[in-house]
Formats: C-alpha cells, sequence, structure tokens
C-alpha cells in the first residue's frame, strides 16, 4: 500500500494507483534536457530500456498509450490503408476512433472470441485482394493481455505467421504485456518481440503516473518519432516522468504476481456467492456477471463501505494494483457477506 492518503479501496482500474514515495523521490532525483532535441538522458534511458525488456530495436516516450498505439498505427499505414482490430479492443472501442479521425486509416474490426482472440479464419477473410477496389490491408492489431486474459502463446505466434504470409504488418496494445509476461512466467520481450511493433504502458499495473512507450525498428521508431510530433507528443524535461518509468520497470514487474493473486483470492471471495457469477482472475481483473443481484443496489452498498468498483461491457470488473492490499479483500469479502446474509 502507499503512504498516500487512502480514501477508497478503488477497484475500478489499475490506473488509479497513485506513485509510490520510492517512485517521487527517483522523479525528483531525475537528471533532465530537452527532449525534443534528443537531450534528455533520463527519458534516452528508459527507451533503450524498453526497447531491450520488449525486445525490439528502439522505443520512442509518449505521454498515453493512446497515443503510442495511434502513432504506431500511422508509423505502419498510410492513408486509406486499414488495419485489422478487435471488435471490442481497447484500440478500436475506447481511443476516440483515432486511426480514422487523425490517420484516414479504415479500421477492419472483427470479432473477439470470449479468450481475447479474433479467429484466424476471419482474419484470412477479412485480408483484401490486391484491387483497385479495395483498400490495402495493412496491418493485424492484438491485445495482451485482453480483460485481464493473457493470449494463449501458439495463438500468437499462428496469428503472426497469417499476417506475415499475407504481407500484413502486426502491432501489439501491450498496454498491461507485463502483466502477461509475469503470469506466463517469461520475459516480455519474448511475447511482443515476434511483432512488428508493442505499445506499454506505464501507468497501469506498472503504477507510473503517466506514460507509455511505442518499440519496434529503428525505422518505424524514426516514422513515429515524427508522427508523435504532429500529434503534439514531443516533449520537453521528460526525464521527471521518465525516471518514474524506470522506476516502474525496475521495481513493479515481478511484484505484479501480488496483483494476480490477490484477484484469484478474490474471485475465490465472489464464488462463495455463486449468485454473483464470478469469473477467473488470469491476471488482475475479475469480472462478474451477476443473476438475480441488483447490480446497481450492489455497487451502491459496497460504495457506501468506499469500495469502489467499475463496469465493462456489462459486468462489474474489479481490478486489482499497488494500491490494494489483503485488507482490502477482506473488506470485500466482510461487505459481500453482509450484503447477503451469510
Ligand atoms: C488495453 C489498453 N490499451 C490502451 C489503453 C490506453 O491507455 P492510456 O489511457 O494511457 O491512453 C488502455 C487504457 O485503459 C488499455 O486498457
Amino acid at each position: 500500500m502507499n503512504d498516500t492518503v487512502m480514501p477508497h479501496v478503488d477497484f475500478r482500474s489499475d490506473t488509479v494507483t497513485r506513485p509510490s514515495a520510492g517512485m517521487r523521490k527517483a522523479m525528483a532525483d531525475a537528471e533532465v534536457g530537452d527532449a525534443v532535441y534528443d537531450e534528455d538522458p533520463t527519458t534516452n534511458r528508459l527507451e533503450s530500456m524498453a526497447a531491450e525488456r520488449l525486445g525490439m530495436e528502439a522505443a520512442l516516450f509518449f505521454p498515453s498509450a493512446t497515443q503510442a498505439n495511434l502513432a504506431g498505427f500511422m508509423a505502419h499505414c498510410g492513408r486509406g490503408d486499414e488495419y485489422i482490430v478487435g471488435q471490442t479492443a481497447h484500440a478500436y472501442r475506447d481511443e476516440g476512433g483515432g486511426a480514422a479521425v487523425l490517420g484516414s486509416i479504415q479500421p477492419q474490426p472483427l470479432p473477439n472470441e470470449p479468450d481475447g482472440i479474433i479467429d484466424l479464419d476471419a482474419i484470412t477473410s477479412a485480408i483484401k485482394p490486391d484491387d483497385f477496389h479495395n483498400p490495402v490491408t495493412r496491418l493485424l492489431t492484438l491485445e495482451n493481455t485482453f480483460n485481464g486474459l493473457p493470449l494463449p502463446e501458439d495463438y500468437l505466434q499462428n496469428a503472426i505467421e497469417l499476417a506475415r504470409s499475407n504481407g500484413v504488418s502486426t502491432h501489439l496494445d501491450g498496454a498491461r504485456i507485463m502483466n502477461a509476461a509475469v503470469a506466463a512466467g517469461r520475459e516480455a520481450s519474448a511475447i511482443a518481440g515476434r511483432f512488428d511493433s508493442v505499445s506499454l504502458c506505464l501507468s497501469k499495473g506498472l503504477g507510473a503516473p503517466v506514460g507509455a512507450l511505442l518499440a519496434g525498428s529503428t525505422e518505424l521508431i524514426a516514422r513515429a518519432k515524427r508522427i508523435r510530433k504532429t500529434l503534439g507528443g514531443g516533449m520537453r524535461q521528460t526525464g521527471v516522468l521518465a525516471a518514474a518509468g524506470i522506476y516502474a520497470l525496475e521495481h513493479n514487474v515481478s511484484r505484479m504476481r501480488e496483483d494476480h493473486d490477490r484477484a484469484n483470492r478474490l474471485s475465490e471471495v465472489f464464488r462463495e456467492f455463486p449468485e454473483l457469477g464470478a469469473g477467473e482472475a488470469r491476471t488482475n481483473m475479475v469480472f462478474l456477471s451477476p443473476e438475480g443481484v441488483d447490480m446497481r443496489a450492489f455497487t451502491a452498498f459496497m460504495g457506501d463501505r468506499d469500495i469502489i468498483t467499475g463496469s465493462a461491457h456489462g459486468k462489474l470488473r474489479w481490478v486489482t494494483h499497488l494500491d490494494i492490499d489483503d485488507e482490502a479483500i477482506e473488506s470485500v469479502r466482510r461487505a459481500c457477506k453482509e450484503f447477503f446474509g451469510r
């Protein structure tokens, strides 16, 4: 738990964490320069570190994962090209349609299966033939973890091979790639390094206040840098922020195992009350699809006990993170017992 005051037990998202004392000190002590002139030593160090961790040649610091994804799409695709993306993927549904709005890139959304994958046959059918009537299918983008689910390794390999054999590049929205890596007991590079590009978010389970990275080949990152400038993402003394990112990569990756264990315990608590329809926790998220339970009353009851939860895709979403400790899980157990009267 952080040393800062906790007004609530907040399970809405892993984005709600506040920087720890150690992270704040690293930020205060950061050596800085003008990053637009490539003169910020801390940002340069974070970019090299992230490239190495993700198994890529180069990486670039961004203010947000939304901008990192968008710059990635624009670096891969030209005007009128298309990218294949999951119908419920963050990069399609929750990023303001940036690829279309700002990149003139047409999305080709395809359904996400319950385990987060996009069916390979559906991808094959969606890749357009080389015909002047069609947009050029340039990119396949996947998300890992997807709603807290790590995508199966063999699926990732097959999807990448399918894309490559059709001349289509691959991008991974790896906002939570570190959760996937920790869950698999593997280095992130073993998962991300096979893609042509990957985004990584520092302000989710990694606990930094701001920041994301896009990693890929040196050539792709050089293109993305030009695009980042166009998008207004060229920032100056970013070392203050990059220091938080370095601290996060050094201190907050392997400890994600604790978040996953707590999510697992949370799922067990909820399963004591079958009507909550609790799903399994594969990383740091638990979803509830209650039956015969008034969701609003349940959420309000929790809220009255300072326990905040969120919703996603018609379900209640509970996310564990740096600011959720064992006592927080116990407080949910007590509240559930009280709510159900048993
Ligand atoms: C899977 C995924 N990708 C990308 C993003 C975008 O991150 P940001 O809020 O830093 O733009 C999010 C944010 O929740 C996300 O969940």
